[in-house]
């Protein structure tokens, strides 16, 4: 099950994936270009507002917005037919298209993909629930090449502590004045994000797996060498990922409510509040 930390892998298939990408989408998508030395990681397209945004070519912006809405429009589409639980109440988020080559690709630490890390957003805070990923692998000849680890609770069980969970659990509630503040400055249009506790843990804890050598070293890993035209979906909050190589990835974010898992349990918020006891995502 996705949520025990398992990837569900889709090889393959004639004219597509799991699903099927129209030729014209991927020749859209393969003719597009984007600036290495553009802030944004990747080409980012908002379902809600049906924009792209982290093109440098602005002139590409019509044809990729047409192919990353076909995508993202199939990819949820596919993701609801599997998993009708999660989208009765999942929160659609970002598609992403990832054009540039992993391989030897320069970033800043916190910023590195070939790094195995956990994923949070610093502007999108869950409060609990979960990030769940559809991708594809839209290159015509090159595997993309995944690292993963184990999951969140023996993740967790290792280094939540060491990574200074009890620092974050002591962190304000949603009552607090000094929440209420940011909520008031963010609603002014201010670019302040009111988090949980637990978000404000994740996203610390993405930067501390980037940055600790010693867990890099020494982690289990397990290797996936995934070919052109596969398909996965994975909760990257809840397994440990890194990308080694690869280019043109499509991508499609649902965030899942923590109650519709099947157990809620095995949600990583739910894991870090047993440690801590307490709550920690209002
Ligand atoms: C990531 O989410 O860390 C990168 C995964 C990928 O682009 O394949
Ligand atoms: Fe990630």
């Amino acid at each position: 099950m996705l949520e025990h930390g398992n990837l569900l892998y889709f090889p393959p298939a004639p004219g597509g994936a799991g699903f099927p990408i129209p030729p014209e989408v991927i020749a859209a998508l393969t003719g597009t270009t984007q600036d290495a030395r553009a802030i944004h990681k990747n080409i980012a397209y908002k379902p809600n507002k049906d924009a792209v945004s982290g093109l440098v070519d602005k002139s590409q912006a019509g044809v990729t917005r047409d192919a990353m809405r076909e995508y993202s429009k199939r990819a949820l589409a596919f993701m609801a037919g599997i998993l009708p639980e999660y989208a009765a109440q999942w929160k659609v988020d970002y598609a992403s298209f990832r054009s540039i080559e992993e391989r030897g690709r320069k970033l800043p630490l916190t910023k590195r993909n070939d790094l195995l890390h956990v994923d949070a957003f610093p502007t999108r805070p869950v409060f609990g629930d979960m990030i769940l990923r559809c991708f594809t692998n839209v290159s015509p000849s090159q595997q993309r090449e995944w690292l993963t680890s184990d999951p969140f609770p023996a993740l967790a069980e290792r280094e939540a502590r060491n990574a200074g969970l009890d620092r974050y659990a002591a962190l304000p509630g949603p009552d607090s004045a000094k929440r209420a503040a940011v909520r008031v400055l963010h609603g002014m249009g201010l670019p302040v994000v009111d988090r949980s506790p637990y978000d404000a843990f994740m996203l610390h804890f993405h930067d501390w797996m980037k940055a600790n050598a010693e867990y890099q070293k020494n982690c289990s890993k397990y290797r996936f060498d995934l070919p052109p035209g596969s398909t996965w979906l994975v909760f990257t909050d809840v397994v440990p990922h890194a990308v080694l190589g690869g280019r043109l990835a499509m991508e499609q974010t649902v965030i899942v409510s923590r109650e519709s898992l099947g157990d809620r349990a095995l949600a990583p918020a739910s894991i870090l509040e047993r440690m801590a006891g307490k709550g920690l995502a209002a």
